[in-house]
């Protein structure tokens, strides 16, 4: 059997323990052969691809990014977008794919499976928002560089006196900033799933100061509002999926805090360095764990399914139900990070 492989949307630390694992337990336990197509769904539109060997994926377990390049590439975006993806499955003698990808990458791949195109889907997001897995590779090694920073950026608020906003990466869901923020003791943490009102923010870091302690760390997902007609924001281009270019709420808040409070505020953006590097080991394991899954779907013709974790274990789940909600942040999850605001 032939099988392709690809990897759309931003990239995560993760992705190319997946190509591994697909490679080498397709190659090696079914006698598979593997074609790695570039760039997400520009591969297969445009037929460009290369054979993966066992020797042409060594050594890429902890590296970071993907071997195979990703884009955002929406193969809706064009009329003939299904039709070019039958014909490159066509000339190369591929059985089917295996896309690993976010919400945009899979819920392309669940329409194109829905379509008659042979798909299996892998879920790969830092932001943790895909819906059908409790998990999503990445997000821990995300989650830990978030944490670090917020570590970091306490010893130099404290020294100052002032308060730091660290804006992370979270376009719908702020598990990357209610996590981190957790784990780094933050004293306010903003997430897109709660506009916040900016007046609360206020007091509670002035809260913070009548308690003697001059300085705050404020994690703010991207994806974060303000309670709206409260705080104007800033709107950027889109791409393919029609997603904007998100980021500059870090500043919005700095000001607005600063002006209404009085207190000297800086902001970090973390930005893409919660993407680039070496995943972590419990990423490496996921991600190894779900390849192999997905080619073991593969060799068993499960297309339209997607492999998960649920519950410590392994499964498939159907691609539809997979893209059908976004996995969000909850009123029970925020709760445990706001008995430590202020
Ligand atoms: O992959 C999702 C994500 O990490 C979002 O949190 C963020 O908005 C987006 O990627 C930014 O990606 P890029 O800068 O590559 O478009």
């Amino acid at each position: 059997m032939r099988i392709g492989v690809l990897t759309g949307g931003g990239d995560c630390p993760g992705l190319n323990a997946v190509i591994r694992a697909v490679v080498r337990k397709g190659i090696d336990g079914y006698g598979h052969a593997i074609v790695g197509f570039h760039d997400g769904w520009r591969g297969p539109l445009e037929s460009s691809y290369e054979e993966l060997t066992i020797e042409s994926t060594r050594g890429i377990l902890p590296r970071g990014g993907t071997i195979l390049g990703s884009s955002r590439t929406n193969p809706f975006a064009r009329d003939d977008g299904t039709a070019r993806i039958g014909e490159t499955m066509e000339s190369l003698g591929l059985a089917g794919l295996i896309a690993i990808g976010g919400e945009d990458t899979l819920g392309a791949a669940a329409r194109l499976h829905g379509e008659g195109v042979p798909v299996i889907g892998v879920p790969k997001t830092i932001d943790n928002d895909l819906g059908g897995t409790d998990q999503t590779f990445g997000f821990d090694t995300a989650m830990s560089i978030a944490t670090e920073a917020v570590d970091r950026l306490h010893s130099t608020a404290e020294s100052h006196h002032r308060n730091l906003v660290v804006e992370v990466m979270g376009r719908h869901a702020g598990w990357i900033a209610l996590h981190s923020g957790i784990a780094g003791g933050a004293d306010v943490i903003l997430i897109p799933e709660r506009p916040f009102d900016i007046d609360e923010v206020c007091r509670l870091i002035r809260r913070r100061h009548a308690r003697g302690r001059y300085f705050a760390i404020i994690v703010v997902a991207e994806g974060a509002t303000p309670v709206e007609g409260t705080m104007e924001i800033l709107s950027g281009a889109t791409d393919e999926f029609g997603h904007a270019r998100l980021g500059g709420i870090g500043q919005r808040l700095e000001r607005e805090i600063e002006e209404r409070t009085g207190f000297e505020t800086r902001t970090t953006v973390l930005g893409h360095t919660q993407r680039g590097g070496t995943p972590t080991p419990f990423d490496r394991v996921l991600a190894t764990r779900l390849g192999v899954k997905a080619i073991d779907a593969a060799h068993e013709g499960r297309w339209g399914q997607m492999a998960s974790l649920r519950s410590m274990r392994i499964e498939l789940v159907p691609l539809a139900e997979a893209v059908a909600s976004l996995r969000t942040v909850g009123e029970e999850d925020l709760e445990v990070a706001r008995a430590f605001f202020g």
